[in-house]
């Protein structure tokens, strides 16, 4: 108890994936703590696990700070009961959630009904449209808090491990509560099949019809015009033929470069999945505990192609954390990624596992059920699939199979670097390349550097991960994106570029502590997959290049670079 009462007045992260120090008052057992971690990191170089902090238990949704009038109706709705234990329904059809580009008329016309009834409930039901779209909200931008000895801790579901249970548990009931509407416990939502980058007709990387189709498509609407439609998204986004871009999220891509567009999102699909995302943490995100300011850091999804599809469709309401569930697309774009979180898991490599932290299997959300009631589920039920009694309509996920091999590298994703055709070329890179030796401000990158490597690393000792360390402003959004052996690489440089490592990068969010401002950032990818793949696996040096945008940059300064293992 006393390392608890410890933790829970300080503000000292140690964030494995992600390290925001902040700077709060010093009390000796802060410093104690620091000099016993400071301890512990000496004695191995390895990563090491310390479980520290809480879970999250079951948020109390009216302790709501008002940022973005998101509170408000859900203060007003006279709750039936107090909120009870989720309960798994067991009872319930199994229900297989099609691909949204292959559904067919009669499934959007049911889909439209549910949806316009959602929206005709009143805002003292907690199912109601509204209300659905402002419980995002009120998880996100820190407006929950738990109260504390000190300050009140603010919770965010972006941005950590919890990003990817919460978002499941949040779909799950949204389709529950769609299916009571319609009296059809078979209901499932669609997916955005927005990684199928096959240009077949229907295809699955634009906005499929169920969501473009204008009119209401059944006889008793109330509404002629469909629930699921929403104008206010990119003009992009509403043309027939708009493809999603996971590198350029406002652009309308050129017929003439759709086969660009196509390779490169779908490299972008296989780093960040494969490449990137090789542990559980890389994959879901960093640790995030009870008294932690804030969450340690995006998974490998996060922020592309996440990130970049949500600016792609809807710049008004998908792009901010507080509008994004207003626009019926969320659900299918978060249906996705939730089916990507299950192919993930049948990759090779055995450690695509979820996380096992305790403090995360006990976490707890509070939603409404179909009910509209308020339940409580934790992190460890989220990851029952088989309880929840859904899975997804079998697609083929032809940006796996491309790369799945090693050395099986596809052509489409062509190298980018023409000055390098021999090894000769690659060692004299290396040798005019320095390491990063002083702290570099970012704002003028592309910056090159190189780290060492050990490329004959065992197995045993984890996963091989690019970690690139950087003092940020935790106010300020960036996106960073990673190339190898590549120094000419530019800020437009295609993610269809064998060289291209994956991104890294952070949004900020309103209402976040003071203390969190300013911080130390830890960025690791996972590159091994990717060297395989364009045979310089075996260097023992990689020549990093950063690009990001000037914009974005201007408050970060690099301190560090290096390769680690692990396997966390
Ligand atoms: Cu809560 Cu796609 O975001």
């Amino acid at each position: 108890m006393g390392w608890l009462r410890c933790r829970s007045g300080i503000a000292l992260q140690r964030h494995r994936f992600s390290v925001q120090k902040a700077a709060t008052i010093r009390s000796p057992c802060v410093v104690f703590m620091e000099i016993y971690l400071l301890v512990l990191l000496q004695v191995s170089s390895c990563i090491i696990s310390i479980v520290e902090g809480l879970p999250f238990p079951a948020p109390n949704l009216d302790n709501c700070l008002e940022f973005e009038t998101c509170c408000t109706p859900i203060l007003s709705i006279a709750k039936p009961t107090a909120p009870i234990k989720f309960k798994f329904q067991t009872y319930l059809p199994r229900r297989i959630r099609p691909a949204a580009h292959l559904v067919d008329d009669a499934y959007i016309a049911k889909y439209q009904r549910a949806v316009e009834r959602m929206k005709a409930l009143p805002d003292t039901d907690g199912r109601s449209f509204t209300n659905q779209w402002k419980l995002h909200c009120l998880y996100c931008d820190n407006h929950l808090y738990f109260e504390n000895e000190t300050h009140p801790y603010p919770l965010e579901i972006h941005k950590s491990w919890l990003f990817y249970p919460w978002h499941r548990l949040f779909v799950y009931f949204h389709e529950r509560i769609l299916a009571r509407l319609i009296d059809d416990d078979t209901f499932a939502l669609p997916f955005w099949n927005w990684d199928n980058q096959s240009p077949e007709l229907p295809q699955g990387n634009v906005v499929p019809k169920v969501y473009a189709e204008k009119r209401s498509l059944y006889a008793d609407c109330i509404n002629t015009t469909s629930s699921l439609y929403d104008e206010t998204r990119n003009p992009c986004a509403l043309l027939p033929e708009g493809m999603v871009s996971f590198q350029n999220p406002e652009s309308c891509p050129a017929r003439a470069n759709a086969s660009e567009v196509r390779a490169s999102n779908a490299h972008a699909t296989f780093v960040q999945v494969v490449g990137v995302g090789v542990t559980p943490l890389l994959f879901h995100g960093g640790p995030y505990r009870l008294g932690d300011e804030g969450g340690g850091g995006s998974g490998a999804m996060e922020v592309v192609p996440h990130g970049t599809v949500h600016h792609w469709v809807n710049q008004k309401k998908m792009v901010s954390y507080r509008d994004s569930a207003a626009d019926p697309i969320f659900f299918a774009h978060h249906a996705n990624m939730d089916r990507l979180w299950e192919v993930w898991k049948t990759l090779p490599g055995g450690i695509r596992k979820d996380v096992s932290d305790p403090d995360y299997l006990n976490t707890e959300f509070t939603f409404y059920d179909e009910n509209g009631g308020l339940v409580t589920v934790s992190v460890a039920q989220a990851l029952q699939l088989d309880l929840l009694r859904y899975k997804y309509q079998e697609v083929a996920n032809p940006w796996l199979a491309n790369g799945a091999a090693p050395g099986n590298f596809n052509s489409e994703w062509k190298m980018c670097n023409s000055e390098i055709n021999s090894r000769s070329q690659i060692a004299a890179l290396i040798a005019n390349t320095k390491p990063l030796q002083d702290p570099v401000n970012f704002t003028m990158g592309p910056l090159t550097f190189k780290v060492e490597r050990n490329p004959n690393c065992s197995p045993e000792y984890g996963e091989e991960m690019l970690e690139v360390i950087a003092e940020v402003d935790n106010r300020e959004p960036f996106a960073i994106t990673a190339y190898a052996f590549h120094p000419e690489a530019w800020i437009g440089e295609s993610f269809g570029c064998g060289e291209y490592l994956g991104n890294m990068g952070s949004a900020p969010h309103r209402g976040m502590s003071p203390t969190l401002r300013q911080g130390e950032f830890v960025m690791r990818i996972g590159i091994r997959r990717q060297l395989e793949l364009i045979g310089m696996e075996h260097e023992a040096s990689l020549v990093v290049t950063l690009t990001g945008s000037a914009e974005n940059l201007k408050s970060i300064l690099i301190t560090g670079a290096r390769v680690i293992y692990s396997k966390e």
